[in-house]
């Protein structure tokens, strides 16, 4: 029986890559996805969506979920990395935009009629899970699992020395959903960074004549010119696509209960994840957090993924 979820993604590159993991693997049915504002603009975002889910043509089409505008003044966004438009600047046409519900309401509908069987795989900032719990506090007792890509647990920061992008964008969000009484499982830099795609991944992709081989072929090699040229790396991470195979394949994964929060007013260090990890440990376990990841494995499951999804999606 197919695992059903929803995605919450704020497209972005990595994010697209993960939907075209998720929308052809036969182990899930992707009942939603849902836009957020993050790498791009809640507009950008939810207009990504429509073209992703255009371009690659599922065979069955997931509900679209709109990303309502921040309300905290100017967001950070990342599209040095991910283009001006979010899909490495390929400039896709969309055929038509759809006016959608918002993805807070596609969420509480969704975990509302299936209570207990709906996995909440979160790629981007935690804003709509924080809004749909707020909407319907009953909400985090429907649902099978909260999986989000975020956070640092040893690592680095990517948008601040201590913060990840996902927990910056929307701090108090992350601290709700970080919060909540609903099973979590944080897959952090530590573990998403560990997984490297030189430019052979490139050459492994699936050639023009597939749908699959030909939006990624546009999309991914912006994101190889950003990496150079801000990071100085001949090698991109994909985050998102490595946070989706703890889905998939959880046994590669490495994992650890944890209490944790999330700075949301720190001068330096607002959108830190944080443990306590004191002998006399004061805060109560509410985490699970991942540690560790078998790299190998991960890599060749994505190529072998992206391989299976060119199949299924066919020309
Ligand atoms: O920090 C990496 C995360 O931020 C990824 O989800 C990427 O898509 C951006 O949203
Ligand atoms: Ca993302």
């Amino acid at each position: 029986m197919a695992r059903k979820v929803i995605l919450d993604v704020d497209p972005g590159v990595d994010d697209a890559l993960a939907l075209c993991l998720a929308l052809f693997d036969p182990r899930l049915e992707v009942v939603a996805v849902t836009a957020v504002a993050g790498n791009v603009p809640a507009d950008q975002a939810t207009r990504n969506v429509q073209t992703i889910i255009e371009q690659l043509d599922p065979p069955r089409w997931p509900r679209l979920g709109r990303a309502l505008p921040s309300d905290v003044g100017e967001p950070a966004n990342a599209r040095h990395i991910h283009g001006a438009d979010g899909l490495g600047n390929a400039r896709f046409d969309v055929a038509e935009l759809h006016h959608l519900h918002s993805s807070e309401k596609v969420i509480a509908d969704a975990l509302r009629t299936d209570p207990g069987d709906i996995s909440l795989i979160c790629l981007g900032p935690l804003t709509n899970i924080a809004a749909a719990f707020r909407r319907d506090p009953a909400l985090p007792s429907m649902v099978d699992r909260v999986v989000f890509m975020g956070g640092t647990y040893l690592a680095p920061g990517n948008i601040t020395p201590v913060a990840e992008f996902n927990m910056y964008v929307d701090p108090p969000a992350a601290r709700a959903v970080v919060q909540s009484r609903t099973t979590k499982t944080m897959i952090p830099l530590d573990v998403t960074s560990k997984v490297s795609f030189t430019y052979d991944f490139l050459d492994q992709l699936p050639d023009d004549t597939s749908r699959v081989g030909r939006f990624l072929r546009r999309i991914l090699p912006f994101v190889y010119r950003a990496y150079r040229q801000h990071y100085g790396l001949e090698s991109i991470h994909l985050h998102d696509a490595v946070a989706l195979q703890y889905v998939l394949e959880p046994d590669w994964f490495l994992t650890e209960e944890m209490a944790a929060d999330v700075e949301v007013a720190g001068e330096l260090t607002t959108g830190a994840t944080l443990f306590d990890r004191r002998v006399n440990r004061q805060w109560r376990l509410n985490l699970e957090v991942a540690t560790r990841v078998d790299n190998a494995a991960v890599s060749q499951a994505i190529v072998r993924g992206i391989r299976q999804a060119a199949h299924a999606a066919g020309a």
